[in-house]
């Protein structure tokens, strides 16, 4: 029998750490786990509900009702795929509140460790080394500058014909986002002792999947995959 594997991935908003993390997964044949997108479709169904994303009662007036999943690559609401709709800006505003709250993050990591129990993953996110996959078998911590982290968001949102943002109100944003992810009170973003630091700023994405591939390949585990 194959061992279970588990390969934690955090970093702040736009480092490129999906992009990497989905490919290491496709290369190792491991199951990719986006744990950004569960918070996202989180935020989505407050949004579609009407109710205050602000309001924390309100948020968590849901909470039992709501079933999230993340399956070969896609996030599932209540049964239903969201993979677009969890993209949208009015979506991305919210989500780092409605993330800080400690019982809407307990369901999630519930969730998270379950779906590490059954394959062996590639997950990403902000508490994974942390608190999600404490004992994975490797640890990354992917990040860049935030200006370069801003200007791939604004290069990606001018190819999809988003025009009406400029470069400096999106490297507020992250900077913003940064702040709540990192100085939250429950599992804030960190960098652990144990995590290999990777600093995208001057690579290209293959460069970061081949420096991640290297150094789960000089474990020699015997992992199991899809
Ligand atoms: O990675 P992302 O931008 O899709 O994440 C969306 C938000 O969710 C972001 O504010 C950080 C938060 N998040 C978190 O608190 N814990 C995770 N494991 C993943 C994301």
């Amino acid at each position: 029998m194959k061992d279970l594997c588990s390969i934690a991935i955090d970093g702040p908003a736009g480092a490129g750490k999906s992009t990497v993390a989905r490919i290491v997964a496709e290369k190792l044949g491991f199951e990719y786990v986006d744990t950004g997108a569960m918070y996202r479709a989180y935020t989505l169904k407050v949004l579609n509900m009407n109710l205050d994303p602000e309001n924390r009662d309100h948020v968590l007036s849901i909470l039992e009702d709501t079933d999230i999943d993340f399956m070969e690559n896609h996030i599932y609401l209540d049964g239903k795929i969201v993979d677009d709709e969890i993209r949208d800006n009015k979506v991305s505003k919210q989500v780092s509140y409605i993330a800080s709250i400690k019982e809407v993050r307990e369901k999630m990591v519930e969730i998270q460790q379950l779906i590490a129990k059954k394959r062996s993953v590639v997950m990403d996110g902000r508490d994974i080394t942390t608190v999600v996959l404490p004992k994975a078998n490797f640890k990354f911590f992917v990040t860049a500058s935030v200006e370069e982290r801003g200007r791939r968001r604004f290069l990606e949102l001018q190819s999809k014909g988003i025009k009406d943002i400029t470069l400096e109100e999106i490297i507020g944003d992250i900077a913003r986002r940064d702040n709540i992810d990192s100085n939250r009170e429950e599992s804030p973003l960190t960098l652990t002792e144990d995590s290999v630091l990777v600093d995208t700023t001057s690579l290209t994405i293959e460069e970061s999947v081949d420096r991640i591939i290297s150094i789960v390949k000089e474990g020699r585990l015997d992992c199991s995959t899809q």
